[in-house]
């Protein structure tokens, strides 16, 4: 199979993900026991924590561990507003923002949707739409459909100044961009476990900064301070109830300890690759993609119209099961960022979406352009 999808998920997970996950399966409930067992499993969390803590440059307790992206951006949004506050967000964002925040304008709070220029939001369209009453900004860092990549550090600057959190959703970034909250003044960054930091499905982490602490999302066992009705004060307990995925952050370990040491190369093979792909669709005169701000892409993510003969653009989901049937895995359809294909006018049809990874070849990039070539006529 040749693997296009890694901005879903990423395949294969890295070298020795499945092994601590087999292993962990033999490990018990952390901070539930004083036996090996529940020590074990005390012992990969803080493995977790240690790592995602080096690589966005916060502190191991401020590493909360959940098990997506979706579940820390919840976690973030929703315990950090109040009815009343206002908060900003983008167009170009995943339905993991954009519903927590519609589900808290339910309940209260006003909320700006800035519009995006060709892929890219401007920080200055951030500062015309701050309120006295803005508590939160929330914005990913690139958008998984268009593969830009947002100016986080300058909205950043713009926020921190005004007493705004700023919420990053990292989930294209994580294990391919940096970003650290030594450099970058952020409130929260959240990410799933699954894409390219080549973890296991039903892992994420919400790292906080300095001072931040949303409500809690979830209520329930921490394994201390049972007699106390609320969540313990402390963190990471007071936002993690309930046991926790011991096998997939195992896995997680694993594979932050192979990001950590890739620093930063697997960007630089990934984008070879899809600029390769974009290049050669480009050159086919059959593809149509979004005029995005050339300096802006900086993920490997290519997403477009397949054309026939007579420029008319072949049915998405058509084109996605032909290469699937190919052995060429892509994803076509909206990506759940409803707002970007409406920006983009691919409302009704959607976009097939090629996302390589640094393990993706030439030749990978070469059969998928012939069988795009082979389904378009040409
Ligand atoms: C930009 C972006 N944000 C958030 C998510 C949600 O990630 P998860 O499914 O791990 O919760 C995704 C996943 O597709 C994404 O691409």
């Amino acid at each position: 199979m040749i693997y296009l999808d890694n901005a879903a998920t990423s395949w294969p997970k890295a070298p020795g993900v499945a092994e601590a996950m087999t292993a962990a399966l033999g490990a018990g409930n952390p901070g539930r026991g004083a036996h090996d067992q529940a020590l074990d499993a005390g012992r990969i969390l803080l493995r977790v924590r240690t790592r995602a803590a080096r690589l966005f440059g916060a502190a191991p307790e401020r590493v909360i561990l959940t098990h997506s992206a979706t579940h820390g951006l919840n976690l973030a949004i929703a315990g950090l507003l109040n009815p009343g506050d206002h908060a900003i967000t983008t167009d170009l964002e995943h339905n993991s923002v954009l519903r927590p925040l519609y589900a808290a304008r339910a309940r209260g709070v006003e909320l700006t949707i800035v519009r995006s220029e060709r892929g890219v939001i401007s920080p200055d369209a951030v500062a015309a739409a701050l309120r006295p009453s803005t508590r939160l900004v929330a914005i990913g860092h690139a958008s998984n459909v268009l593969g830009t990549v947002q100016p986080i550090d300058a909205i950043a600057q713009l926020c921190v100044h005004q007493g705004i959190h700023l919420i990053v959703d990292a989930a294209q970034t994580a294990g391919l961009l940096p970003l650290d909250f030594t450099q970058t003044p952020l409130a929260a960054l959240a990410t799933g476990g699954h894409k390219s930091l080549l973890g296991p499905a039903g892992t994420g982490l919400l790292v906080l900064g300095d001072g931040v602490r949303p409500r809690p999302f979830e209520v329930g066992g921490t394994g201390e301070d049972t007699f106390n009705e609320s969540m313990p004060a402390a963190l990471p307990e007071a936002l993690e109830a309930g046991t926790p995925n011991v096998p997939g952050l195992a896995g997680l370990a694993a594979s932050l300890d192979v990001v950590l040491s890739a620093g930063g190369t697997h960007l630089a093979r990934a984008l070879t690759q899809a600029r390769r792909l974009r290049d050669g669709l480009v050159a086919s005169g059959r593809f149509w993609t979004p005029d995005v701000d050339a300096d802006a892409w900086g993920v490997p993510v290519v997403s477009g119209l397949i054309l026939d003969a007579a420029g008319q653009p072949l049915d998405v989901a058509d084109v996605a099961d032909a290469l699937a049937q190919r052995g060429i895995a892509v994803r076509g359809g909206f990506h759940c960022a409803p707002l970007v294909h409406r920006r983009c006018g691919t409302e009704a049809s959607g976009m097939v979406r090629f996302s390589p990874s640094h393990l993706t070849s030439h030749a990978d990039v070469d059969t998928a352009l012939a069988a795009v070539r082979e389904i378009a006529g040409l």
